[in-house]
């Protein structure tokens, strides 16, 4: 196994009505002027923004607003609240949404600390991220995982570039989890969180080096879980233990602790569903889910042994007469089952895309940095295997392999 380090600063409040301790928090936390960043209408609506609101003002915290991020966050609206900070003399940043939110926020807080620089240096990497005003966040969505997260990914509208910066000055101070919160999602934006929750575990987890039991354990129970109360919340949207459950599997699955040993993980499929979100404004989960298993068959004869594991320990497939190559494939094709019964795309098509050779030639330009990196460990994959995935994925089944 691999060396690591693991860090996980974030405090985290878990359960009903910790919302409304939000003041505190961030009076624990020194900010005295804050930054309340959010979405669309769905805080609004909810009557969640009045409940913050209320506790600032009880805990005698000034605050200025700006709503408006978009899923797919995008860097005019980074710009907008670096410059509010500026003019504010905002100290704190507090998040009220989900991972578009909270990464966007992050941005704003790494930008409003480099008064020098533009803060999209840090996203194509010119420049390491290190400063950050500091952030809480409270979670309305169970998925990005960004609450304990490192990253922050940023849409630019010039070129239509989606890329990740990854620091710990960027990590929130505190997480507030209040699975109630998540009740007025569509059942779409429940179930794509669901799908990103489980392939942060996987990206972590199709490795193809040897992996730690503890890790390899947690991780197969976490998937189990997430895909057993997924199922639940398509007829049960209200069930609180099933809603709790996921979202502290959502935070679990991205802070790192299912990555220890395993050298960093593949990530292959978010590098390739990310061109998709940046290119086509497409939910991430259902992105990854759309892509994933045109990866899985590409890739897993480097290592059957290892797609055998995940059918064996997370679906309960019996490695027929220790044959990992059947095993493995029947693994694949019950994740895309399971795909399906929460009515989640299997290939772009489900995402609404059928792309002609101009655009997958694009994405795979663009997923490859211009021709000039590879992605992926399980198996390394350059522009071209890229582009052969991005094609199996829009239904031409014969560049297999
Ligand atoms: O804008 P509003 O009105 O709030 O609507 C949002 C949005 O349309 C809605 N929503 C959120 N909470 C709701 C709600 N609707 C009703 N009731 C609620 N309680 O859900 C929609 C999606 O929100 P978004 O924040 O985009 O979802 P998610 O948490 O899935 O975040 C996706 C973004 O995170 C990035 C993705 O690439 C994508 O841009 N990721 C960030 C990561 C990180 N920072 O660590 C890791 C991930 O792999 C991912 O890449
Ligand atoms: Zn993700």
């Amino acid at each position: 196994m691999r060396n690591f380090g693991f860090y996980a600063p974030t405090r985290v409040v878990f359960g009903k009505d910790t919302h409304l301790q939000v003041g505190e928090l961030i009076k624990e936390c020194g900010g005295k002027r804050v930054l309340v960043h959010y979405g669309g209408k769905s805080a609004e609506d909810s009557g969640l923004l009045d409940q913050v609101f209320s506790s600032l003002r009880e805990a005698g915290i000034a605050y200025v607003t700006l709503g408006g991020v978009r899923p797919n966050p995008r860097l005019s609206k980074v710009y907008e609240g670096i410059a509010l900070c500026r003019k504010e003399g905002v100290d704190f940043i507090l998040a009220v949404g989900g991972g578009s939110v909270i990464d966007s926020s992050k941005a704003i807080g790494y930008g409003a600390a480099d008064p020098a620089g533009d803060v999209w240096d840090f996203y194509t990497r010119a420049r390491k991220a290190g400063d950050c005003l500091p952030i809480g966040a409270i979670v309305t969505i169970a998925a990005a995982g960004s609450e304990m997260s490192d990253s922050s990914v940023i849409t630019n509208e010039d070129g239509w570039l989606k890329r990740s910066c990854h620091s710990d000055a960027g990590r929130c101070r505190f997480a507030v989890l209040n699975p109630r919160l998540t009740y007025t999602l569509p059942q779409y934006q429940t179930e794509s969180g669901c799908v990103d929750i489980l392939m942060h575990t996987m990206e972590r987890y199709f490795v193809n080096i040897e992996t730690m039991e503890i890790v390899d354990g947690m991780s197969e129970a976490l998937m189990q879980t997430v895909i057993y109360n997924a199922r639940i919340l398509m007829t049960e949207p209200g069930n609180y233990n099933a809603r709790a459950e996921i979202m502290w599997a959502g935070s679990l699955s991205h802070n790192g602790l299912m990555g220890c040993g395993t050298g960093g993980g593949d990530w292959a499929c978010h590098q390739l569903a990310h061109e998709l979100g940046g290119m086509f404004d497409v939910t991430h989960g259902a992105a990854l889910a759309a892509i994933w298993g045109s990866w899985a068959r590409y890739v897993y004869e480097v290592n059957p042994e290892r797609f055998a594991q995940f059918a064996t320990n997370v679906f309960g497939i019996s490695c027929d007469g220790m044959d990992f190559e059947k095993t493995a494939l029947s693994g694949i094709e019950a994740l895309e089952d399971f795909f399906r019964s929460i009515k989640m795309p299997t290939d772009l098509g489900g995402l609404g895309l059928h792309l002609d050779d101009g655009q997958i030639q694009e994405l795979a330009f663009k997923c490859s940095y211009e021709d000039t990196r590879t992605i992926g460990m399980f198996r390394q994959l350059n522009r071209k295997d890229m582009e052969k995935i991005y094609h199996i994925a829009n239904g031409d089944s014969s560049l297999r392999s």
